[in-house]
């Protein structure tokens, strides 16, 4: 039997991606406001902590922020020998893809491995965050809103918390757009 697409059930994947307002996610190996958003890193960690809950980086995103604790933690690799203390290596995007089926599974970055999931995604949390940056080196593709629904969830003005505003928003890929 065949299902309407409007209600196949998802795979449990979803996007969470920090951008400037001109699609920048990072310079010189960090995030271009480093840990200047706490308010971000808050919401952050809520979203994707927890039992149940697992996170996917490239092995470039965990050389700079490491392990994440109180979630399992999925590196990417290309490198066979390549040691992560308590964290999982997977050399190919099949194994995620597999543990969606049971699992609420969170693609964390960097720009590759966002590329190689974003086919395999229907949901994309994204912090906007109100800078434009000049001298960045990773991107996020700009998200089309004729393919995208937007539900705003959250906004913050700069204060001592948050070195920018921002406002987080989440995307869902229009129904009859899935896959
Ligand atoms: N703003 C945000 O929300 C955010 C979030 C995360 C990261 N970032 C930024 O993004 C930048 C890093 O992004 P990046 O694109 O350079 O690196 P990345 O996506 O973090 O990691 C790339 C690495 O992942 C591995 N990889 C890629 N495709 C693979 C595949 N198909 N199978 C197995 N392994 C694969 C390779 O590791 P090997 O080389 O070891 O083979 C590759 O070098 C940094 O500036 C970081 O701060 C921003």
């Amino acid at each position: 039997m065949t299902l309407p697409n409007e209600i196949l059930p998802l795979q449990n994947i979803s996007i969470v991606v920090a951008v400037s307002d001109n699609w920048v996610i990072g310079k010189n190996g960090d995030m271009p406001w480093g840990r200047g958003l706490k308010d971000d890193l808050k919401n952050f960690r809520i979203t994707t902590s927890g039992a149940g809950k697992i996170v996917v980086m490239g092995r470039k995103t965990y050389d700079v922020v490491g392990r994440l604790k109180d979630r399992e933690n999925i590196i990417l690799t290309n490198q066979k020998g390549f040691k992560a203390p308590q964290c999982r290596v997977a050399h190919h995007k099949n194994y995620v893809l597999a543990l969606s089926e049971a699992y609420d599974v969170y693609i964390i970055g960097g720009s590759e491995i966002y590329n190689l999931f974003l086919p395999h995604t229907d949901r994309i949390i994204v912090t906007h965050v109100h800078t434009e940056v000049t001298d960045g080196d990773a991107f996020f593709p700009e998200i089309p809103p004729e393919e995208w629904h937007a539900t705003p969830l959250f906004s913050f003005e700069q204060s001592e918390r948050n070195i920018f505003s921002f406002d987080i928003i989440q995307y869902r890929r229009k129904p009859e757009l899935r896959t």
